[in-house]
């Protein structure tokens, strides 16, 4: 079982097999916000405060997003990152700065 905790939202989730982590939001309605689903928008944006090592590697699409720095931060693009292990993740509050 993987436990994903949506630290923002208060949500926590345990799913058994490995998906998108903005797929695993919607399902478990943890609260990341979104738009296209696509890897278009970057409104997923979200930091992985642990388990950074249980997502799969960074895609092109998530690169178009975030900087360099904010990778090495652990912002990822939830509906690009795959889970496959424990994580939990925050993301800004609807009309906070980025
Ligand atoms: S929802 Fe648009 S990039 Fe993830």
């Amino acid at each position: 079982m993987i436990t994903v905790r949506f630290l923002t939202s208060g949500r926590e989730a345990r799913v058994a097999e490995s998906t998108s982590l903005l797929r695993l939001s919607i399902r478990e309605q943890g609260g990341i916000p979104f738009k296209c689903g696509g890897g278009v928008c970057g409104t997923c944006r979200c930091k992985v405060e642990a388990g950074r090592d249980h997502l799969e590697a960074v895609t092109p699409k998530e690169r178009r997003h975030l900087t360099e720095a904010e990778l090495a931060d652990g912002w990822r693009i939830a509906c690009q990152a795959l889970v496959i292990g424990d994580v939990s993740v925050s993301w800004p509050e609807a009309g906070s700065k980025r």
